[in-house]
């Protein structure tokens, strides 16, 4: 992709709400030259293509829009990785994957990690709330998913800003046009983090623990062994590390995105604090209305027809989870942000075989923070002189930086 193609691209992701408009109202579907896809976007059709697996694989869900250059591709040997993963695997690959990650995730396991998430909300406030200003993506918003999930899976905590800072820095250097010595060092940052995970996976294999380290290394590769072999090491790796990014970067992108939407309805954000009780339905209209995963891609595996347009094998299509949830037919006024609507069927966190996971984990760190912000700090408000802008993303949409102060 050249310059030019990258700036068609990147104006699309920072608003892709229009495009979103066009295709549900078009017949048939409507291909979209920047995402070199077929645009996927009234909710019927979303799931259409969610429940056939079969015609619709997942195979190039992540597929890169950059290919890093040479020295980069050869920093990345150095890593570990590079196989399928749980988001990009179909059948019965897919569901020995999903399986240890829907046990460890299980209401119940997220529950009783609420305390130590509300905890460390706490604590990342009692940082700032002297300093009458905060920039909450850097303060905040991209601390505390990491903490959780890194607390989850196992990590020492002292390894955990390498982890969260290589899972940023591996989304930069796949879907962003960054310099050549830019990416030789995003490539460095990744292998970095890429050695942490598979020394906590050697670690838990040695010495089993109650986590979910434990439980994916215990999915690779079954007990006898004297250590985990070279391709264990590296599908152990890609299966955390894939973890990791989509439990992080999403919820902090989600944290940031709902403050902002909420500073900019003064008075939505007013009665959340008079009404604290109406948390749980906040989080789900921010969800519904600007969620941090717009869409995936999909590719038909034979020829198939989806709402009236016949689709060659191999047809790239992206199903906009962010379009769906702005379908005026499930959706009353479904472009207004309002948190006093009655929860309806959102597609923020997919539908069928790949749903999220991770979403009620998501769910309970929103509704912590949002309980935390109204009570410790209802005078919240954006800092004057910092204009907010969205980042060029599809995958994890947020503000860049959020500038408030109280
Ligand atoms: C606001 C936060 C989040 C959003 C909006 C979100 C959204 C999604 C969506 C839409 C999918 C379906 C992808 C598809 O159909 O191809 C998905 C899958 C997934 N999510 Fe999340 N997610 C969030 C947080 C999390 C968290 C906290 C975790 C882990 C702790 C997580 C782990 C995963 C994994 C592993 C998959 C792949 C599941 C599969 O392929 O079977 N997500 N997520």
């Amino acid at each position: 992709m050249d310059r030019e193609q990258h700036g068609r691209l990147d104006e699309l992701m920072r608003d892709p709400y229009p495009y979103y408009a066009r295709a549900r109202t078009a017949e048939g579907l409507t291909h979209v030259a920047e995402l070199d896809a077929w645009l996927v976007a009234r909710d019927a059709d979303v799931r259409e293509v969610l429940r056939r697996t079969e015609d619709f694989s997942s195979a190039n869900a992540l597929r890169p829009d950059v290919l890093p250059s040479p020295a980069a591709l050869v920093a990345l040997g150095g890593g570990f990785g590079g196989r399928p993963v749980v988001v990009t695997s179909d059948g019965e690959r897919h569901q020995r994957l999903r399986a240890p990650l829907v046990r460890a995730l299980s209401p119940a396991r997220v529950a009783a990690r609420v305390p130590y998430a509300a905890e460390r909300a706490a604590a990342l406030v009692d940082g700032f709330v002297k300093d009458g200003h905060v920039e909450l993506m850097s303060g905040y918003a991209r601390r505390l998913p990491g903490e959780v999930i890194g607390r989850i899976v196992g990590l020492d905590p002292a390894d955990v800003p390498v982890v969260v800072h290589g899972g940023h820095r591996a989304e930069e250097l796949l879907f962003r046009p960054l310099a050549e010595a830019e990416q030789l060092a995003a490539a460095q940052d990744v292998v970095a983090m890429q050695h942490v995970l598979d020394r906590c996976a050697r670690d838990r294999y040695a010495r089993p623990r109650e986590d979910l380290c434990t439980e994916i290394v215990a999915s690779v590769a079954g007990p006898g062994q004297d250590e985990l072999t070279l391709d264990q090491r590296h599908e152990t790796v890609a299966h955390l590390q894939n973890l990791l990014i989509a439990g992080h970067l999403t919820t902090t992108a989600l944290i940031g995105t709902t403050v902002l939407h909420l500073m900019r309805h003064r008075s939505q954000w007013e009665l959340l604090c008079a009404e604290p009780e109406r948390i749980p339905a906040a989080v789900e209209e921010a969800l519904r209305h600007d969620g941090p995963l717009q869409g995936f891609r999909r590719i038909t595996t034979r020829p198939v027809t989806l709402a009236g347009t016949e689709l060659p094998s191999g047809a790239a299509v992206f199903v906009a989870f962010g379009a769906a949830n702005r379908d005026g037919s499930c959706h009353s006024r479904p472009d207004d942000f309002d948190i006093t609507r009655t929860p309806g069927r959102h597609l923020a966190f997919g539908f069928g075989t790949h749903a999220c996971p991770g979403a009620q984990l998501a769910r309970e760190q929103l509704r912590i923070t949002l309980e935390e912000l109204t009570r410790r700090l209802p005078g919240l408000r954006p800092a004057a002189g910092h204009p907010v802008t969205m980042r060029p993303t599809l995958i994890h949409r947020s503000p860049r930086k959020l500038h408030l102060t109280w």
